[in-house]
């Protein structure tokens, strides 16, 4: 019987931090263990490389570091395919092809592209690779005929042009190889990214107010006790302020069922006055490291020994690579270019 296929990957441009975590890599895991489907979670090293390309030492040593998270975070090679995009050359192949189904017009259309574009501050000129890397992210999930597609809302642009390049490509070659993949969005906003230490929406390494699953126990301790949370929340006594404030915003996202009446006493208190910053951080500092520190202390384990790592991940390439082919073969079929 064949289950429905989820693919979903990541571009390798540092450690991953806990906001990925709470935002994707927890999902991946439940959707891994509910056993219903074929999972594929792939290092998109190519189109970190669309940004990093004279500098692509940042990617290279990536590759690791997330792999370790993704291991860490309880993602099991046994349950899921791990592999590397540029070690499936099949993918640039589709890419080739899918190319001359889009308009240059098109592309400087799709609305993240055009953020990223005035972001980086390209200017006229625009690197080539840059801009049709929405149709390689079309390659890499039509190669699996990804069902799934779970990603950021941010990569909603992505996840239709892929579909209009299915729906292009079938037409046109009158055939039905490629599958229209549906994006899994997170549900609310408030999960599906959580924002800095410091209060600023976005945890990003070059912010520095960000988490890693890298972090020792002492660093995170020390991050947790300096967060953001009420300015005005001077003296204890003081009635504090629970919106905009991360140790109440991290104890909804990390509270667990049994924990949801302390929080609710702990906002009524800190509301009503009384609560100290410090009691609430070192709360909070426990509820994270009851999910941190497990993880963390397989990230060691799995360190300790990265030829295994990468071999994991040549395994998992190889595997992939197998499907890529197929696909690859069914589109030029498809097309009319298998010759031989
Ligand atoms: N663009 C995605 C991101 O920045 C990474 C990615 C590349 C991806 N190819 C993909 C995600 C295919 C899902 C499917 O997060």
């Amino acid at each position: 019987m064949t289950k429905p296929i989820i693919l979903t990957g990541d571009r390798p441009t540092g450690k991953l931090h806990i906001g990925h975590y709470v935002g994707s890599l927890k999902n991946r895991v439940l959707l891994q263990n509910q056993d219903k489907y074929d999972m594929f979670v792939f290092l998109a090293d190519q189109q970190a490389l669309t940004d990093y390309a004279k500098t692509p030492d940042k990617v290279i040593e990536s590759i690791g570091n997330v792999a370790l998270d993704y291991l860490a975070a309880g993602l099991d090679p046994d349950k899921v395919t791990i592999f590397i995009q540029s070690q499936i050359p099949e993918l640039a192949e589709l890419t080739m092809y899918y190319m001359n189904l889009v308009s240059l017009a098109r592309l400087e259309r799709n609305p993240t592209v055009k953020t990223e574009i005035a972001q980086k501050g390209f200017g006229e000129s625009i690197p080539t690779g840059f801009l049709v890397y929405p149709i390689s992210q079309a390659a890499d999930i039509t190669a699996f005929k990804a069902n799934f597609v779970p990603v950021g809302t941010d990569q909603k642009p992505m996840i239709e042009q892929t579909r209009e390049i299915v729906r292009s490509f079938n037409h046109t070659y009158q055939t039905d190889v490629l599958v229209e993949p549906e994006g899994i969005f997170p549900e609310n906003e408030a999960a599906g990214r959580l924002p800095g230490l410091d209060g600023n929406a976005k945890m990003s390494k070059s912010l520095n107010n960000g988490i890693y699953l890298a972090d020792d126990a002492d660093t995170v301790r020390k991050k947790v006790m300096s967060m953001y949370t009420d300015p005005d929340h001077i003296r204890v006594e003081d009635p504090g302020k629970i919106e905009g404030n991360m140790v109440f915003h991290y104890l909804d996202v990390f509270g667990r069922a049994e924990d949801q009446d302390e929080i609710a006493a702990m906002k009524e208190h800190y509301q009503r006055g009384g609560l100290g910053d410090v009691k609430t951080k070192r709360y909070l500092l426990e509820i994270m490291e009851r999910e941190l520190a497990p993880i963390r202390e397989r990230r060691l384990e799995f360190a300790k020994d990265m030829g295994e790592v990468y071999r994991m991940l040549e395994k998992g390439s190889q595997k992939a690579r197998e499907t890529a082919s197929q696909t690859l073969s069914d589109v030029k079929a498809a097309m009319g270019i298998n010759y031989f």
